[in-house]
């Protein structure tokens, strides 16, 4: 996407009429501490520390994926390696290989900060004590991002939910559109009254055959976080949400629900706040 093009995506106008009969009470959602514009997009899902899983495979290919998510507006990205089985990532040095990399962009004058995080599998989970939970929460905060066990959602997941919360953890579920069947929908809601958070990839909500099962969901409340899940900038996806923000722009969704996907939830996830999942509540069953 051009700079010029960045201008007028991500300019959301969150008191504009809503689209969609869902009044604009409803995307009206106040947290502790409101993010600054400068704050703008934040990327809750990233595989961009180098040399670590199957993400960035050296520090130049991590410097050009925060390069194309600049590029792409964003402003802050998670920094989430793979915490599973196959991939040996040590927990207690994520924060300084963090720093390292956030010094290098910093050489590089890239207008992008990283930050401290983890996709911790829904399989590890219990082999992490609570100061590794803390150390692989967003931010640093109180919100894991968690890669649900292969095949379709299941009753774990909701194990896992229920056992972060009494551990003091929120639970953001990974892509559960790579994890759909039939049962996707009742699974995340369940999930989702329960108190976790969804997160989808962007770049799939504008694909065609991903992309409208994505958009049913977040009409309905269900999606409340964008990563670009990349892991090189050199294949597969790019480091990039501004196609996904499209998709739901295209969709009709409500500029204001836009705005917290984006920018609201993500900056609250990242300051650690503790809040129910805010868009479930006016969920439109009408909306297929
Ligand atoms: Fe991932």
């Amino acid at each position: 996407m051009t700079a010029g093009g960045a201008e007028s995506l991500w300019d959301f106008h969150s008191d504009s009429a809503p689209e969609h009969g869902c009044g604009p009470a409803a995307v009206r959602v106040r947290f502790d501490v409101e993010p600054p514009r400068a704050e703008r997009v934040i990327d809750v899902h990233c595989h961009i520390l180098p040399g670590l899983d199957d993400g960035a495979v050296d520090l130049d290919d991590a410097v050009a994926m925060a390069a194309q998510a600049a590029e792409d507006g964003v402003r802050r990205i998670c920094a989430t390696p793979h915490i599973r089985h196959d991939h040996d990532v040590v927990v207690a040095e994520i924060a300084e290989r963090v720093a390292a990399l956030n010094r290098e962009l910093a050489r590089a004058a890239l207008r992008v900060r990283v930050e401290t995080g983890g996709e911790v599998a829904e399989t590890a989970l219990d082999r992490l004590d609570r100061r590794e939970l803390a150390q692989v929460a967003l931010g640093g905060g109180r919100w894991v991002l968690v890669e649900p066990a292969p095949g379709p959602l299941a009753d774990g997941l909701e194990a896992a939910v229920a056992q972060l919360d009494r551990r003091g953890f929120g639970t953001i579920v990974a892509h559960p559109e790579r994890h759909a069947d039939e049962q996707l929908l009742f699974r995340l809601e369940r999930l989702v009254e329960r108190g976790a958070l969804v997160q989808v990839t962007a770049a799939l909500l504008a694909e065609p055959g991903s992309g409208p099962v994505m958009l049913d969901l977040a009409r309905r409340g269900l999606v409340h976080l964008l990563g670009s899940d990349a892991h090189s900038s050199r294949a597969g996806r790019p480091a990039r949400l501004s196609a996904g923000v499209a998709a739901l722009q295209a969709g009709g969704l409500h500029p204001g629900e836009i705005d917290l996907i984006v920018r609201g939830l993500p900056h609250a996830v990242l300051s650690g706040q503790r809040f129910a999942p805010p868009l479930a509540g006016r969920r439109d069953h009408s909306l297929v």
